[in-house]
């Protein structure tokens, strides 16, 4: 059976190169209609016929997963991620925006030469472009920035079948993605990331959000990118403090479930070479945790490791730590003895903080504050192994900080 089932796939493998030198879709509706018919007629129990036919679709769904994994790497249907470097001028042709009215959303505090370049490559493919560039920080994932953007695409004429594209970091990825989930009641959204934590983590997964009433990603909404173009050279101008911030999201991947991609961060040379490896087996890793838990029933929780503590660290410390930096800090409670090593030599490879002084009471608080409907106590991941992990029920009050 394996071995049948091999040389089928061999042959499917055959069908979706040649889709994708003709620009065939993997999707053929009529042609898939045709193919049950004339199968199923050939059966002679004609009682078996719904069966076979339910067969046969199961087939079909299988061989169109592989086709579409084949043609351009993506692990979850409607979300295809490419990597290239330099492909921010083959902008239009990778992010299929054709002929559409765009709007690009950028910040202050992404070198203009990024959105300039898609704005290029989306001119000369015949598309309308429009371009809001909000104010660099956290600050701006907000009611005003997300009202700009709405009055520009209202402004400009957008319809249903126009695409927003964020090129910036996480910041400009939560507030676009958002405005796109909402507007119409939700048009297409591309992601164009350029931080190193955009470009491992935030760009995938489809979650979307602005901060509201001081609560960082209260208001938002999960829809999903339909394309997502990292091109690691952009990484080239961003400060070494933000390329290690971003880092920490990517070792609490390798660290929870790629052995392999923790060693590359352990024993990289040079980051920005290294790059486009370590973004790779990033966004892999997301996508399938994302693929079997997308509205974060469960497994994605996973994700977490280092959050928990981390988020109140980034709350307590005032500013002091970037996000990444406090994941970090939050990382180094929830491992044994070996991990803790691994991971604490790595962190100081990168400059990044292993202690701090902020009082483990206070965290405590905020984090009972925080998750004050679950009655004391929380599930938090822990690690002791490199590439395993597991969760644990434990009481916020004997939290070992
Ligand atoms: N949606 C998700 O799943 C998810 C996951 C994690 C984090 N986030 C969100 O991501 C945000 C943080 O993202 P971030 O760390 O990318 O921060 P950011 O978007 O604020 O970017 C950091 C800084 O780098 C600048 N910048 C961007 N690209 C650059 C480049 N190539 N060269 C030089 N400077 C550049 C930006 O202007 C900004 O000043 C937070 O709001 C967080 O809530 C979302």
């Amino acid at each position: 059976m394996a071995s049948l089932f091999e040389q089928r796939m061999a042959v499917v493998e055959q069908i979706a190169l040649e889709k994708k030198a003709s620009g065939r879709a993997v999707d053929d509706p009529v042609r898939e209609a045709e193919m049950m018919e004339r199968r199923c007629s050939a059966l002679k129990q004609k009682r078996l016929k719904k069966y076979y036919a339910a067969f046969l679709r199961s087939a079909i769904e299988v061989s169109k997963e592989y086709q579409t994994d084949i043609i351009d790497g993506a692990k979850m249907p409607g979300c295809n991620i490419t990597i290239q470097r330099g492909a921010l001028t083959s902008a239009a042709k990778l992010l299929e925006t054709s002929g559409s009215r765009v709007m690009i959303v950028t910040d202050s505090g992404v070198p203009a030469q990024y959105p300039s370049k898609v704005e290029a490559s989306l001119k000369t493919a015949g598309c309308k472009v429009h371009m809001v560039t909000i104010p660099q920080g956290e600050a701006s994932k907000s009611l005003e920035s997300y009202a700009t953007i709405m009055q520009a695409l209202v402004d400009g004429g957008f319809t249903r079948t126009d695409t927003v594209v964020a090129v910036g970091g996480g910041v400009v990825g939560d507030l676009a993605g958002f405005v796109a989930a909402t507007f119409m009641r939700g048009i297409r959204f591309c992601n164009i990331p350029t931080t190193m934590l955009s470009q491992v983590d935030s760009s995938v997964g489809g979650k979307t959000a602005i901060d509201f009433g001081g609560v960082k990603n209260i208001v938002g909404a999960f829809h999903m990118p339909a394309r997502v173009l990292i091109d690691p050279d952009t990484l080239a101008t961003l400060p070494e403090r933000q390329l290690h911030n971003g880092l920490v999201e990517a070792i609490k991947m390798g660290a929870t479930g790629d052995a392999e991609l923790f060693e590359l961060i352990e024993n990289s040379g040079d980051l920005l070479s290294d790059a486009g490896e370590i973004i790779r087996r990033s966004v892999n890793y997301k996508q399938a945790v994302v693929k079997a838990d997308p509205r974060e029933k469960g497994l994605r929780r996973v994700l977490n490791f280092g959050h928990t503590v981390g988020h109140a660290i980034e709350a307590l410390g005032g500013g002091k730590y970037l996000h990444g930096e406090a994941v970090a800090l939050g990382m180094m409670y929830f491992c044994g003895a070996e991990a803790s090593q691994r991971i604490g030599r790595v962190l100081a490879k990168y400059n990044l903080p292993v202690s701090h002084d902020i009082a483990p009471e206070s965290i405590r608080s905020l984090i009972a504050h925080d998750k004050k409907a679950s009655g004391g106590n929380i599930t938090v991941v822990k690690v002791d192994e490199i590439g395993s992990y597991r969760f644990e029920k434990v009481n916020i009050q004997d939290l070992a900080l």
